[in-house]
């Protein structure tokens, strides 16, 4: 959420700001800016709407100078507008900021100084940092000073005219991450604007300050003692956060996914030997064979994985007993854990505010934590007592697919490890094996034999305002993901429903302005799922049936999905839907990878 850039070296900065804000453009993009300084005076560039346009405005003043900060922006304070874009400056210091600022409406009658002409938090804390800056001090103790007394989250950079040699950044809760290059240093939100300019990196933690200057970083801490850097390799490589010839990053990361999730699956399931192994969990199998309830939190997308998990979990371990929450509603409930709990954090960017937050509350209550997480060096990852990284790549789009699938996947994995270390013999958990090393080429085939007829379907449909998704057992949670897919990028108001649940309230919704999306698979629960369906049947709904079953079914659509596997099949159909999505958003002409009043990493409450 917000993206934030710097860099101070020997070369015109303009052009580490603008292809970075480019990259970081998923983070936040109502709106953009950018400063750069000299001694001389800054050129402060800002513009409402995507980095494109701010990029025309830098194509009309042209600045030379090698000092500079950008920012790109999620709104939290004030609408999106030119006056509420960052940098915001006060005095000689311009300062962007990703969090959110607290205590910024006392802090802000206080200063009565300062002129204000935003109506954001950041402009408050830009004016309280210059109130400590007077003409013998230095900047990083005038932000030292303003930090001290601010309550809430920041990752914040701050350049001054008055020493264009340095750049100051600060993190408490929102990332930050300082390149290293050979003669030049980066400041960057998220690793991959970094790529291409510097592998060298440093991963601030919270509480650390760090005086970025062209030739090296020194940091401190609040107090302002000294903290020595550990500088780390990033290992992205460029591919990976291009679009490789898709139209969209969306399409790009439907379609690898069945790559990404031979990464997520290689070196961890053994075929052969009906094993599972996951490194870095950090518990014997003394630890997991002890293991009686698993707690499962993440939002949005990563949510609704764990969900799907968390059936899987049942099927596979005998005796252990899974919940499910919504990290931002668990933190604040007064929730008690038996003992022997390991909680399961899931988190495709590793930065998710009410995620992180919910696994301090269940740290400090000292129940294990073990991450599945996508995005190497995350907050979350460094926090988690042990955990699995999914290996799915950089996802750009802000709509999720291919951490959803490795997620759900990596979930089953840890279930087959502790089923394992619990006693279940090969043939217990043989099928799941066997189905886990044969999803990656079962994805692909759906992709490449049903895409047109996705795109075709997804045509008829477009022009609904309504949906409604719905389906038994595992196919529960892939409804409510179907749902949020389409409703977070077509604007769709799509809800997902238990089958079961439909007669009970949703059906009263069937109308013809709303569609259904019916998944069924050809198992015990099939004749079930045909009873949901014949009763939308009976109300004049319209119906589209995604299904892995050859059995005749009556819907105005049946999306037939070839595949030979069972537990896993879930996942497969989840693609259709995917599929569905993008080509629902595409007829309608929407923006696929930057949906509104969305952003993909969200680092405030
Ligand atoms: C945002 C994104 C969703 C994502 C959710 C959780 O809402 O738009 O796509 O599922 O955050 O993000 P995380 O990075 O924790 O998986």
């Amino acid at each position: 959420m917000c993206g934030i850039v710097g860099c101070i070296g020997n070369k015109e900065a303009m052009s580490y700001l603008i292809s970075g804000l480019h990259r970081l453009e998923y983070r936040g993009y109502d709106s953009a800016g950018v400063v750069t300084v000299n001694d001389k005076g800054a050129t402060l560039l800002r513009a409402k709407g995507k980095v494109a346009e701010l990029e025309y405005l830098t194509s009309k003043n042209i600045s030379k100078d090698i000092v500079g900060i950008g920012h790109t922006r999620w709104a939290t304070h004030g609408e999106p507008s030119e006056l509420n874009a960052h940098p915001h400056k006060a005095g000689d210091i311009y300062l962007v900021h990703n969090g959110i600022i607290e205590n910024y409406k006392e802090l802000r009658s206080e200063l009565k100084k300062h002129k204000f002409s935003s109506q954001t938090d950041t402009e408050v804390l830009a004016a309280l940092i210059d109130s400590f800056y007077s003409d013998d001090t230095e900047l990083v103790d005038a932000v030292t000073q303003a930090l001290q007394l601010t309550v809430g989250t920041y990752g914040i950079a701050v350049v001054s005219v008055r020493n264009p040699e340095e750049i100051v950044v600060a993190r408490a809760g929102s990332p930050l991450i300082i390149g290293i290059g050979s003669d030049e240093t980066y400041i960057a939100s998220d690793a991959s604007a970094l790529i291409g300019y510097t592998t060298q990196a440093i991963y601030l933690n919270d509480g650390e300050i760090a005086i970025c200057r062209r030739d090296g970083v020194k940091l401190r801490n609040l107090a302002a003692q000294p903290i020595s850097a550990r500088v780390e390799t990033i290992e992205i490589d460029m591919q990976a956060i291009q679009k490789q010839g898709y139209d969209h990053f969306l399409l790009k990361e439907i379609c690898e996914q069945p790559q990404t999730l031979r990464s997520t699956l290689s070196g961890r399931v053994n075929v052969e030997d009906c094993l599972v192994k996951l490194g870095g969990l950090n518990l014997t199998t003394e630890e997991l064979k002890n293991i009686e309830h698993v707690t499962i939190i993440g939002c949005g997308t990563a949510y609704y994985a764990g969900l799907l998990g968390s059936y899987y979990l049942e099927q596979l371990v005998d005796g252990l007993t899974v919940d499910v929450a919504m990290a931002s509603e668990l933190r604040y409930r007064s929730f008690h854990l038996p003992k022997n709990t390991v909680a399961l954090v899931i988190s495709q960017s590793g930065e998710t505010a009410d995620t992180l937050a919910c696994l301090r509350e269940l740290k400090q209550r000292g129940v294990k934590t073990l991450g599945i997480i996508n995005a190497v060096g995350s907050t979350i990852a460094r926090e988690v007592d042990g955990g699995v990284y999914v290996h799915a790549g950089p996802e750009i789009s802000v709509a999720s697919t291919k951490a959803f699938t490795s997620q759900a996947v990596t979930i089953t994995m840890f279930g087959v490890q502790v089923a394992q270390a619990k006693g279940a013999r090969a043939k217990d958990v043989s099928k799941f094996i066997e189905e886990l090393d044969r999803l990656p080429s079962e994805i692909e085939s759906v992709i490449t034999k049903y895409k047109e007829r996705v795109a075709a379907i997804a045509k008829r449909y477009a022009h609904y305002e309504h949906a409604i998704f719905f389906g038994r057992d595992t196919l529960y949670p892939v409804a409510l993901e179907g749902a949020l897919k389409l409703k977070e990028i077509s604007y769709i108001q799509a809800e997902g429903f238990a089958a079961g649940e439909l007669k009970h309230g949703p059906i009263a919704l069937v109308d013809n302005a709303f569609f259904e999306v019916a998944l069924i698979l050809d198992n015990w629960l099939f004749d079930k799922s045909l009873s949901a369906l014949a009763e939308v049947n009976a109300r004049g709904g319209h119906i589209i049936a995604i299904t892995n079953s050859k059995k005749e079914i009556d819907a105005e659509e049946v999306l037939f999905i070839d595949t030979e596997l069972d537990l896993l099949a879930p996942i497969v159909l989840n693609i259709a839907q995917q599929l569905f999505a993008y080509y629902v958003t595409l007829a309608k002409g929407y923006d696929v990878d930057q949906p509104r009043n969305l952003a993909k990493s969200v680092t405030v409450e």
